[in-house]
């Protein structure tokens, strides 16, 4: 919530009914917190929902994906060397890559999109002939819950014999060709973030087909020992391959497995307002860019890139939060220009115009399941009168 006033019209909202409150409260009084139970209900249960045979629970969707290229790496899945990504994510997306010990490459956003990598760049990239190192990844991000271009992507890896890994953190639910966002690669990572589809306070998941990464996934996340019902009492401490503390706990999955209950109901509320607002900011198409949720994606919130020169997004911004609707700003600095990642500023100088347009123009508002159509009304209204009088 930005400023001292709560937004009237917040970007994400958390409520839980009594009735959805009381398996969350069993679990306090239950006296087992750390992973049990509910973390393994929520973990076949995802698994189900998002069509992959594994789904491993981790303490936040950056340790999945951090604990996820760790186990990757020591399974031989991915090879050392550089991951290609998307300068438009958050910064767990880069931060996992570089703390897994990957370089990390970049390709810019497709023209127009809202993230997703652009298929013509990735094939340049993967190129024997592309200069900037072995690329042993690529890693999409599903932003906003809109699909980044997965058959292109996947076809492009695959001739290079390289896997696809899915930053499907904001995806929750969202599906292209029929399939859902984080079953395409050889892994996804999700996150379970407060504020997104399926919140689960701090946790993270990722999901998988593939057995022996399972299997090396449960060992990353609990200091690289064997798992519990597996090991000898003599090898309760052995730590065969390096790993660290990535569980949740009881009470994230309980929270998360509540919404998982009425997930159906949650994203078409969710897309109903994404429709909606659409719908209504139409006029305003000569000073802002639009999504396009296609069939199948949840919006994980609504973005929006101001086209009219004549008002800065932060100025645009902060008279959306004069009227009571709270936004964010869309990754306002790439990873390329962030003081951490001094290093690769002048290899990307001038490389990833659209992705630092997006990071200079672009900002969203929230469409989330507590928001009603006259929310939705009043951004659009507010949208047009500040547009009007700039
Ligand atoms: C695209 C993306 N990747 C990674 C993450 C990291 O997830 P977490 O905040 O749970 O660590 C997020 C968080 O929202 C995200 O949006």
């Amino acid at each position: 919530v930005s400023g001292p006033e709560r937004a009237r019209i917040p970007v994400a909202d958390f409520r839980m009914s009594s009735q959805q409150l009381a398996p969350v409260i069993a679990v306090l009084r239950s006296g087992r917190l750390s992973e049990g139970r509910s973390v393994e209900r929520f973990e076949a249960a995802w698994a189900d929902y998002v069509g992959c045979r594994h789904c491993v629970a981790f303490s936040s969707g950056s340790t999945a994906l951090l604990g996820g290229l760790l186990a990757a790496r020591q399974t031989g899945l991915v090879q050392d060397g550089r991951i290609l990504t998307s300068p438009s994510s958050y910064a767990g997306t880069v931060n996992a890559v570089s703390l897994a010990g990957f370089q990390p490459a970049f390709a810019d956003i497709e023209p127009g999109s809202f993230g997703a990598l652009d298929a013509g760049q990735v094939a340049a990239a993967l190129r024997p002939t592309a200069t900037g190192g072995h690329v042993a990844a690529v890693l999409p991000v599903h932003l906003f819950g809109l699909p980044a271009n997965l058959p292109q992507l996947t076809e492009l890896a695959a001739a290079a014999g390289i896997p696809v890994i899915e930053d499907a953190a904001q995806a929750h639910g969202s599906a292209a060709a029929g399939r859902r966002l984080g079953s395409f690669g050889a892994f996804g990572a999700f996150s379970f973030y407060m504020s997104h589809t399926v919140p689960g306070i701090e946790m993270g998941a990722v999901v998988t087909d593939d057995e022996n990464l399972a299997r090396q996934l449960r060992s990353v996340k609990d200091q690289g020992r064997r798992p519990a019902a597996e090991r000898e009492p003599a090898e309760e401490f052995t730590a065969y391959s390096m790993g660290l503390n990535f569980k949740t706990s009881e009470l994230s999955a309980a929270v998360a497995l509540a919404h998982l209950d009425r997930i159906d109901d949650i994203i078409a509320r969710r897309r109903r307002n994404a429709e909606l607002l659409t719908h209504l900011l139409q006029a305003q198409t000569g000073a802002l860019r639009l999504p396009a949720f296609p069939p199948g994606a949840c919006p994980f919130a609504y973005p929006l890139v101001l086209t009219d020169p004549g008002i800065a997004r932060d100025r645009f911004r902060s008279l959306l939060g004069e009227r009571g609707i709270e936004t964010r700003p869309l990754f306002p600095c790439i990873p390329t220009q962030q003081p951490a990642y001094r290093a690769l500023r002048e290899e990307y100088a001038g490389r990833l115009p659209h992705s630092e347009a997006l990071g200079r123009d672009g900002l969203y508002v929230g469409c989330h399941e507590h928001l009603t159509a006259g929310d939705m009304r009043a951004i659009a209204g507010a949208v047009a009168r500040i547009l009007r009088k700039k």
